[in-house]
């Protein structure tokens, strides 16, 4: 019998689940915001220091983080350098991350001088496990940074008796999590500091920029400094810097636009969810798919749609699974496909001049660090960005899950077939 066009797959020829484009509408532009940006404009106040839009918005994002402080900074890689600083990270000191996370997270422990030591990942949520970070404790570790991965909050309970019993700040990467929730508290409120990224993918943005949020005082003073050329607010005037900071401060523009978005954030975070929570339904019960709902009291920003394709039951790899998803017009992506200590950088130690490891660990190496749930997520995680659920609806998730319902049966199919064809051929 001849094969229906529905079903042979759009990357052999068929024709595709899905012809019409997913129309993201990321970054979502409104009056306001437009508003706003020209007020900047035609005020001539660009700079922090002469307009308002940075100072009005530090204190409403770290409000909707119930913090009392925040900080506006260039980016969410400075922001998690400035927190370390500001947490007084010493040369070769170690901190622990998750190797599941954008390179940033390390990256930004090196320029601090320190030491990155990478713990493995709890395979329900892709957070850091905490059971992995206490057996990861020296005498020269100085700090953790959990990630509230794909924005769904971190095991902040454990990890902060952790810190606790063994005197180590904590530094939250709420890069994915703006406005995420764990128990009664949101994201960015539940270690020392909290370091948020708004660039151009992230759930709220200015096409760039970063903030840092914190309850404590002193630290807020210590980021103050730390971000802006090491010199105290009160000390500007003089030209006099106390600290070795360099210059992370954001623009008016960005802070305009910030401003503008962030009454808006709840309501398309829940509108992720909702999509989030349909799709996990549609494709809960397709064998060789497992999905990842939510785990504890928590409220997931979801930044970004994971998909676990279980290599083993799907007898298909995530690059070629990926390509056949996306041929059939579904923005899928293979997200990670290592975990950061396998990067070059790390393997090869290119640390250039930040040589802070030699005072600690002269014979530094990530060669043979062997995380198994962090390279099995690198194998069978998929991503689909959160641009992809704010503004989609019922259908778009329909279609997403009749897209890889197809690739999983007519590969099964043809792989049946293939052994069918085997088999008589040997029987003859
Ligand atoms: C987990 C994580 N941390 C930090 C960053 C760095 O943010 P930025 O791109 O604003 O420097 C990112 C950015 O993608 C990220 O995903």
């Amino acid at each position: 019998m001849m094969e229906g066009n529905q079903d042979r797959l759009a990357i052999d020829g068929g024709s595709p689940v899905r012809r019409k484009p997913f129309a993201p509408r990321w970054p979502m532009v409104t009056e306001a915001m437009r508003r706003r940006v020209l007020e900047v404009l035609d005020s001539g106040n660009w700079f922090r220091g002469c307009g308002e839009n940075n100072r009005k918005f530090e204190q409403a994002f770290a409000a909707a983080h119930d913090c009392r402080f925040g900080t506006c900074v260039t980016n969410g890689t400075h922001s998690l350098q400035v927190a370390l600083l500001a947490c007084g990270l010493e040369a070769g000191q170690e901190v622990i991350v998750p190797s599941w996370t954008f390179f940033s997270t390390a990256q930004a422990v090196v320029a601090a001088n320190g030491v990155p030591v990478f713990a493995d990942i709890d395979p329900a949520t892709l957070n850091i496990n905490p059971a992995h970070i206490e057996t990861l404790i020296t005498r020269h570790t100085a700090g953790i940074i959990p990630i509230h991965f794909a924005g769904h909050p971190a095991d902040m309970d454990r990890i902060m008796a952790i810190a606790r019993r063994h005197k180590l700040f904590v530094i939250e990467d709420a890069a994915h999590a703006h406005g995420a929730r764990y128990n009664s508290r949101r994201a960015g409120s539940l270690g020392n500091v909290g370091s948020f990224s708004f660039q151009f993918y992230k759930n709220l943005t200015a096409g760039e920029g970063g903030a840092l949020t914190t309850n404590d005082e002193s630290l807020h003073e210590r980021i103050q400094a730390w971000y802006n050329l090491g010199h105290m607010p009160k000390n500007y005037a003089q030209y006099r810097h106390d600290w070795m900071g360099g210059n992370c401060r954001m623009t008016e523009f960005q802070a305009a636009i910030l401003l503008e978005s962030l009454p808006l954030l709840d309501e398309q975070n829940q509108r992720r969810r909702a999509n989030a929570r349909r799709l996990n339904e549609l494709l809960r019960s397709l064998q060789g798919i497992g999905v990842f709902d939510p785990v504890g009291d928590v409220q997931s920003s979801c930044h970004v749609y994971m998909l676990r394709l279980d290599e083993a039951q799907a007898r298909l790899d995530k690059q070629r699974f990926v390509a056949a998803i996306q041929a059939e017009g579904i923005p899928l992506t293979v997200g990670y496909t290592m975990g950061v200590h396998e990067q070059p950088v790390f393997q090869e130690l290119r640390f250039g001049p930040y040589t802070g490891y030699q005072r600690t660990n002269p014979k530094l190496s990530y060669r043979h660090l062997d995380l198994p749930e962090t390279r099995r997520a690198a194998r069978e995680v998929c991503f689909l960005p959160h641009r992809f659920l704010v503004n989609s609806d019922e259908g778009d998730m329909g279609d997403i899950a009749a897209a890889v319902e197809k690739v999983l049966r007519v590969t099964e199919r043809s792989r049946r077939s293939n052994r069918d064809k085997r088999s008589c051929t040997l029987a003859k």
